[in-house]
């Protein structure tokens, strides 16, 4: 069965998947697999360009390696898809969205105040940081290196090359799930249980999907009850939705890891 599977129903699959939009890119530009440091990394520009801004780079392994995907995309109400959040750059001073943590204490501003950084350093001109963001084909120097980044954690096969669950479970990540004057409290739900999920085409190996390996990043409210409802087998999807981006391809694929990594979801023998 195992030989049946690699043998037949990968290359037809791949087939499938290959002339579909799995390889979904980044920067819009030929086919091929993001390299990565630009796995995840998505590209804003509602705005920028036409206003003479450079589009906006948001990288999303050095953010998802401080933050919960909850906090940005359920408190801060980040989109799910790219630049569907429509954002100016007075919603950056206003505190919302960047803005929340851009602000220059948290992380840097969009320019420090004169006197706060080069204090002493003769004329105390403001320091902008325009660029950090706006970075969209523009040589910038960045605070942060991925390949500096990815050495001290444990190596994943596809996407950023990193296996986040085990870095998070080895303590290597540590995530925030609350933000001081914008989260609201809320009671913690627990829900432990593991679901299995049978492929139609039942020579495939099936899936363990767990909710306490999702729930650290996600919480609950990522998934229900927009991507996925909470009755048991309530939708039907294929393997194509999910290259497509739809149901687990909302996240796999785009920030987590790419749905060709097959026998990473599809775990278990049928049989
Ligand atoms: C922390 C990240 C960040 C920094 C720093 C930043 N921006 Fe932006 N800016 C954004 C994002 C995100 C958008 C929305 C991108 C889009 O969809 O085009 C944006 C949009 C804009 C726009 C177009 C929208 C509008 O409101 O007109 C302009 C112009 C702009 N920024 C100018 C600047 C300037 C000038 C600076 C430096 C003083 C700056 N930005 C610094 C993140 C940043
Ligand atoms: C610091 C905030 C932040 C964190 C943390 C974060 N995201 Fe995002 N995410 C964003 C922003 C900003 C966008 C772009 C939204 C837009 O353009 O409207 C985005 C876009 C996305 C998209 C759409 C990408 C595309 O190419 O269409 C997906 C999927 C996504 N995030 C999943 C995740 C997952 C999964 C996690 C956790 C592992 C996560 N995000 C963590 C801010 C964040
Ligand atoms: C929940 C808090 C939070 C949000 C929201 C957030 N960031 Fe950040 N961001 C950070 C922190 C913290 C750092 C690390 C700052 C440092 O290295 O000093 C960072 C770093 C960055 C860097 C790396 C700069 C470098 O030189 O390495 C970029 C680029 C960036 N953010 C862009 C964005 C953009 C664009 C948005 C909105 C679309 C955004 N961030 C939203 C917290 C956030
Ligand atoms: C990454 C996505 C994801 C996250 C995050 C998530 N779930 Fe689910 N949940 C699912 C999927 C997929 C199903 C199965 C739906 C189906 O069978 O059609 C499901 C099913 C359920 C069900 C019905 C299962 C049953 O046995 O009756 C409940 C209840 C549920 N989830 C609660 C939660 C709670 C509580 C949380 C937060 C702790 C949570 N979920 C987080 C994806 C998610
Ligand atoms: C809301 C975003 C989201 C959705 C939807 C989602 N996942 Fe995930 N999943 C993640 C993130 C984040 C991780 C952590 C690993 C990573 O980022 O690469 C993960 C990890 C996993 C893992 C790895 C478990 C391990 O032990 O290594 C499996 C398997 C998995 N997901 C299967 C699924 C399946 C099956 C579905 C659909 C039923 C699904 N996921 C839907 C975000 C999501
Ligand atoms: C993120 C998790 C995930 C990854 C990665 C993944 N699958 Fe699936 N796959 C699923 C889920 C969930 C289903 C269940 C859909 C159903 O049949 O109800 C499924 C169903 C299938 C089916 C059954 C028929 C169909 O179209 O639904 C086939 C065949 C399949 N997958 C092949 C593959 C191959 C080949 C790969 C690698 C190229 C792959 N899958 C990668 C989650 C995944």
């Amino acid at each position: 069965m195992k030989r049946f599977f690699w043998t037949l129903v990968l290359p037809v699959v791949l087939i499938l998947v290959v002339g579909g939009s799995v390889g979904a890119e980044p920067f819009g530009k030929k086919k091929r697999r993001p390299k990565p440091h630009e796995f995840g990394t998505v590209k804003l520009d509602n705005q920028s360009t036409s206003k003479g801004m450079a589009a906006v780079a948001f990288p999303h392994w050095l953010h998802r390696f401080r933050y919960t995907c909850r906090l940005c995309h359920v408190d801060l109400g980040f989109a799910m898809e790219a630049n569907q959040t429509e954002i100016t750059c007075e919603d950056l001073d206003n505190g919302l969205y960047c803005g929340a943590c851009h602000d220059g204490k948290r992380a840097f501003g969009k320019k420090d105040q004169a006197g706060e950084e080069g204090a002493g350093h003769g004329p105390e001109q403001p320091v902008e940081h325009c660029d950090q963001c706006h970075s969209v084909g523009k040589k910038v120097k960045f605070e942060n290196n991925f390949y500096t980044f990815k050495k001290g954690l444990p190596r994943g096969r596809l996407g950023n090359g990193i296996d986040w669950l085990k870095a998070e479970e080895a303590g290597l990540v540590t995530l925030e799930d609350f933000l001081e004057g914008v989260s609201i409290e809320r009671k913690k739900l627990d829900y432990a249980k593991e679901l299995e999920v049978l492929p139609k085409e039942l020579q495939m190996p099936k899936i363990l999907f767990s909710h306490v390996k999702h729930a650290v990043w996600s919480g609950c409210e990522l998934c229900h009850p927009d991507i996925f409802g909470v009755e048991r087998a309530s939708m039907t999807y294929s393997m194509q939705e999910i290259f497509n981006g739809k149901y687990c391809g909302a996240c796999h694929g785009k920030v987590a890891f790419p749905n060709e990594d097959c026998q990473r979801c599809h775990t278990e023998p049928t049989y």
